[in-house]
């Protein structure tokens, strides 16, 4: 027989593994890994066999957040204010403030602070059951602060319980120190491709390639010459796209093997084709569209019929969406883009795991993975979306180990 376990938790209302409802109400953990899956108790406990409670309770795997910014420096509470009085998003860009102010208080910070200021924010992700992210730079816009940037994360990776995936977004914008002259833009992109670039890879420190395709940031053709590069250099493609205007930026990358393409807001047939065709998962963001008050919706049910896997993320920034709070996105997943129970928990779990490339190691819950399991404190999944806005994470373990234990409900 199989050596005893280490952790049985027992008596769950559903567990949920990613994809769908399994027939168990029981995991068993042995040397941090899943080791068994079922119903009522296993053969192999014995009195060392630490017994958890998780009756009444939804059981999933660790969340999977496949998309933010939440390495950064200072804050963007005033544009806040100044878009509730009626300034745009891009007209508070043009006017110098933006990703620009976020990218001056970011290259202010040493490493350490940057590390400091992350944490607490790590903290609030793991909070809500996230056991894993992403994290992507873009507000260095310098070789010696995206790197820096970039560093920070790896920092983080190494402290905190969250594993953590590192995006290279140096194309998220033109510095102020280029901008204005004709040739600004083609010049900081081949600061992009021809310095940091070579270094990111050379150094380990990203494994994706991110670019903000927008009026005002990245164009098309951009994007093109920074994947051909990332490529050459081992980085896989991400992108954001759609998100203020249609671009086609989603179906250049899905063409180029993006493993996602994000935000979508204004994606049209031809790109939900595209991203079908490639295999792209779409990140769609609801909380950054809420946060800006913007109403154009992603086409959900275009995806869906298509057959493109979908993912959702907080997209946590200090600009559109100044939020840990995954569980959120779940609710807006259903109440703003029409998604069903089932289809928003997979996507911070399954599919948020595809868009990151972690398939083979996040987002599901079976033996042999990883014991990366939250414990809700709610009687089935329709609930998490349902009562929303509300921390109900019960329990959360990353590699069999209780990192979070919140009181439950009487
Ligand atoms: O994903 N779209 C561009 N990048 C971020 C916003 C960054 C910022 O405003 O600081 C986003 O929404
Ligand atoms: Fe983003």
């Amino acid at each position: 027989m199989d050596a005893p376990l280490d952790l049985l938790l027992e008596g769950a209302a559903e567990i949920f593994d990613g994809e769908g409802i399994l027939d168990a109400d029981t995991i068993g953990v042995r040397d941090g890994k899943i080791a068994w899956v079922g119903r009522g108790a296993p053969a192999n406990i014995d009195a060392d066999t630490r017994r958890v409670s998780a009756k009444g309770a939804l059981v999933t795997p660790g969340l999977v957040e496949c998309h933010t910014h939440l390495v950064f420096a200072g804050d963007r509470a005033d544009e806040y204010a100044s878009r509730a009085a009626g300034a745009g998003y891009l007209e508070i860009a043009a006017a110098g403030g933006g990703i620009a102010k976020t990218m001056r208080a970011t290259r202010r910070a040493t490493l350490d602070q940057l590390c400091a200021l992350a944490l607490p924010r790590l903290d609030r992700l793991l909070d809500f059951g996230v056991t894993t992210a992403e994290i992507k730079s873009g507000y260095g816009l310098s070789v010696e602060a995206e790197l820096k940037m970039l560093r920070a994360i790896r920092q983080l990776d190494a402290t905190h319980p969250i594993d953590l995936v590192a995006t290279f977004l140096g194309a998220h914008s033109v510095p102020p120190e280029l901008r204005g002259t004709t040739t600004g833009r083609a010049d900081y992109l081949d600061i992009v491709i021809n310095e940091m670039l070579p270094a990111v890879a050379a150094q380990g420190l990203a494994e994706f390639c991110d670019i903000f395709v927008e009026q005002g940031a990245f164009t098309l053709a951009d994007a093109e010459r920074l994947f051909k590069a990332g490529l050459k250099h081992g980085l896989r493609p991400k992108i954001h796209a759609e998100q203020l205007t249609c671009n086609h930026g989603a179906a250049l990358a899905a063409r180029m093997g993006a493993i996602s393409a994000d935000h979508l807001e204004h994606l049209d047939e031809a790109g939900v084709e595209a991203l079908a065709e490639a295999g792209t998962v779409a990140v769609l963001l609801p909380g950054a569209s809420v946060f800006l008050g913007d109403d154009q919706r992603p086409p959900t049910a275009a995806l869906r019929a298509a057959g493109v896997p979908i993912a959702l993320s907080t997209d946590c920034n200090p600009g559109t969406c100044m939020t840990e709070n995954i569980l959120l996105m779940l609710t807006l997943g259903m109440s703003r883009l029409g998604m069903r129970p089932i289809e928003v928990l997979q996507a911070v779990t399954m599919n948020a795991a595809a868009a990151i490339g972690r398939s083979d190691s996040a987002g599901r819950l079976m033996v042999g993975r990883a014991a990366d399991i939250v414990v809700f404190d709610v009687p089935s999944h329709r609930h998490l979306p349902y009562h929303f806005a509300v921390p109900c994470v019960w329990r959360v373990f990353k590699g069999g180990e209780l990192v979070r234990s919140q009181a439950a409900r009487a």
